[in-house]
């Protein structure tokens, strides 16, 4: 049995492409024999400023998003980052492992920071190593994700390895991530060359997983496209970012190959194409925003479904890491 762990920020919505991308591959993993962590991470979403009231509710906004795509907390261990010390504990220890210049390198970073890098938290920049604490901290070896966290995780091997060197231990394994395919990046529905995302200024650009049956039509009807009919071979999407998307969704939500879409659609325009995917991602995603909403009805049933996460989560990673303070030469905590 392997260990899973994963991630999301509980900022914002929840986008189709969190849910493509990996929420969706959560919940199908729950189904296998691994053993599945999954952590809505306030810590991380702290890195850039958040209103707290607003950060208490959109953790448990997301926290019953998680709930209504079918995480099933028995089976599941699914809680809050800053109930488990253990994060934050090995977090501040592989900042001291890792590298100025391996952090410099980090493209998200780069995105986030933009221009003005002087201005941005220290916590923004540091944040991979975060992240690969909170995988190592439970020796979790699987971790599925959209492929935007990549880099991140190639790091979080860099660091675990320089751990292991410099104390003469092989104590944190290899770590691997499972990227779906044919969704590991789902793109912005007013520009496919730009990743659909949380954060971007114009709602239009994205399936919230709140919205409803109008809105998502109307997001759909509205999406950017070409003039061009669809083609018959998926090669000859290429330089057609935003066709490939929208075929990209649709193959992604139906469980087809892009080219099995094409079969079905080749030389139709956009719009009947483009009601089929109105459909049918009417029909997949509001029954989540529903669902979502009725969790939300009784926050203190959430508080309950997380704090109780917590104390499994820390169950697991506490003897990790208290056993990585050993190895840096920590005296016991007694
Ligand atoms: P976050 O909150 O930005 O996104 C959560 C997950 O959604 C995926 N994702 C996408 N996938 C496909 N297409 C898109 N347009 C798209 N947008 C987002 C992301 O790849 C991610 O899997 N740093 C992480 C959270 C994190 C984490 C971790 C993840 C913290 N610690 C440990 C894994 C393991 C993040 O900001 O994800």
């Amino acid at each position: 049995m392997a260990r899973i762990f994963s991630g999301i920020q509980p900022t914002g919505i929840a986008t189709l492409g969190n849910y493509l991308g990996a929420l969706r591959n959560w919940v199908a993993l729950q189904e296998g024999e691994d053993e599945g962590i999954y952590c809505l991470v306030d810590l991380h979403a702290i890195t850039v400023f958040q209103d707290p009231a607003a950060l208490r509710e959109q953790t448990r906004q997301m926290a019953a998003l998680l709930l209504a795509c079918g995480i099933d907390p028995e089976r599941s261990v699914l809680f809050h980052q800053s109930a488990v010390s253990a994060h934050a504990r090995l977090g501040w220890i592989f900042n001291c492992v890792a590298r100025m210049g391996w952090l410099k390198r980090m493209t998200q970073f780069k995105d986030k920071a933009g221009k003005d890098q002087e201005a941005v938290s220290t916590g923004l920049f540091v944040y991979p190593n975060l992240m690969a604490a909170d995988i190592h901290a439970y020796h979790a070896t699987k971790v599925p994700v959209g492929d935007d966290q990549l880099q991140h995780i190639e790091l979080a091997n860099d660091i675990a390895e320089k751990f292991n060197h410099d104390f003469g231990v092989a104590f944190f394994p290899r770590i691997e991530a499972v990227v779906q395919k044919e969704s590991a990046r789902v793109m912005s529905l007013r520009d496919g060359t730009k990743k659909m995302s949380k954060s971007d200024p114009s709602d239009m650009s994205r399936i919230n997983m709140t919205d409803t049956a109008d809105v998502i039509a109307q997001k759909i009807k509205k999406a950017k496209t070409d003039p061009e009919p669809l083609p018959e071979h998926v090669k000859d999407l290429e330089g057609r970012p935003e066709a490939r998307n929208l075929v990209g969704i649709y193959a992604a939500i139906m469980g087809q190959k892009p080219h099995e879409v094409l079969h079905q659609f080749a030389g139709s325009g956009f719009g009947p194409f483009k009601q089929r995917l109105a459909d049918v991602l009417v029909a997949h995603v509001e029954p989540i925003g529903r669902r979502t909403r009725e969790y939300l009805a009784d926050p203190t049933a959430l508080d309950h479904v997380l704090q109780a996460g917590a104390r499994k989560a820390e169950a697991i990673a506490e003897p990790i890491v208290r056993e990585a303070e050993r190895l840096v030469g920590f005296l016991p905590r007694g």
